[in-house]
């Protein structure tokens, strides 16, 4: 039961009015707490990875551990590649075993984003029961390999979702809506939630096959979550607040005990700071005891 395709586990969360936690881990602690968090709240997770962990650590590793901790746990787990530009090392990391891709050709044009997604969609379904996740428009902010500055950022057309979607074969599609990769730069920002309503629609008003991903988690207010949901979001990609976690848990132990030179103390701290973030978020997902 625990490892499994990442479609079916949306469509059953998007059947169900609520959305799985894709959150991106970028170490065995990171790892570690989410997993922790999601037994603990019976809640389906997405453990996602960029390319940067993917490569430093190596993708068979990660698919290791992945497979050594979600092969025993009581509920579904899913690994994805998040943001990949280079469609190659989207093969490599599905053929060491992650069960979701994300190919972001989003700052390519139309045509060359269907033909870079598609060559994906097709060496993945050819090779396994493996999801892919494809992006149109484009996503202001930083997420490891893809940078958009705000004037650049572009969201997606609904009439070219549909022809995307259909040319791509694509079995998640990620729409720009407005969220933004990073912390926001103002408390509420302006998130189109009638666009990603209006996909929705056109690609699922017979009952969900494609479903939707909301990027950019981090600092997006309680209200907007919610709301996203009911337009259809039922994958929410976490990164940032995982890394500020990290960071801070270790600064603040390791500022309060510097004659000490004990590594695992802070991996405790920082794993319990992760843990209680992504708790959190699945209690606003209302992934909670869906597992
Ligand atoms: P944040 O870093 O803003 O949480 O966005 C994460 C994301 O969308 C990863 O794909």
């Amino acid at each position: 039961m625990a490892i499994v395709n990442t479609k079916d586990l949306l469509i059953e969360a998007a059947r169900n009015e609520y959305a799985v936690g894709a959150f991106n881990i970028t170490n065995l602690v990171s790892f570690k707490a989410v997993v922790e968090a999601a037994i603990d709240k019976r809640a389906p997770v997405i453990i996602q990875t960029s390319v940067k962990p993917a490569k430093f650590f190596g993708s068979n590793v990660l698919v290791a551990i992945y497979k050594e901790l979600a092969g025993s746990a009581p509920i579904p787990i899913a690994i994805q590649l998040d943001h990949c530009t280079e469609v190659e090392y989207c093969k490599q990391c599905a053929k060491s075993g992650y069960n979701s891709i994300m190919i972001d050709a989003s700052k390519f044009p139309f045509a060359e984003n269907i033909n870079k997604t598609k060559e994906v969609v097709d060496h993945c379904h050819k090779i396994g029961n493996i999801s892919v996740e494809g992006e149109l428009g484009t996503i202001t902010g930083v997420e490891d390999q893809v940078r958009i500055a705000e004037d650049q950022s572009q969201l997606c057309n609904p009439d070219q979702a549909v022809d995307f979607v259909k040319q791509t074969g694509v079995d998640v599609f990620a729409p720009a809506i407005g969220t933004a990769h990073g912390v926001y730069k103002v408390k509420r920002p302006k998130v189109d939630f009638e666009r990603l309503g209006k996909i929705n629609q056109l690609l699922n008003s017979g009952g969900v096959k494609i479903p939707l991903v909301v990027h950019g988690g981090t600092g997006l207010p309680e209200d907007y979550i919610s709301k996203l949901i009911e337009m259809g979001g039922s994958k929410f990609n976490v990164s940032t607040e995982l890394k500020h976690a990290l960071i801070d848990a270790t600064f603040k132990y390791i500022s309060s005990h510097q004659e000490e030179y004990d590594p695992g103390k802070v991996d405790i701290q920082v794993r319990d700071a992760i843990y209680s973030v992504v708790c959190h978020w699945m209690e606003l997902l209302s992934s909670v005891d869906k597992a």
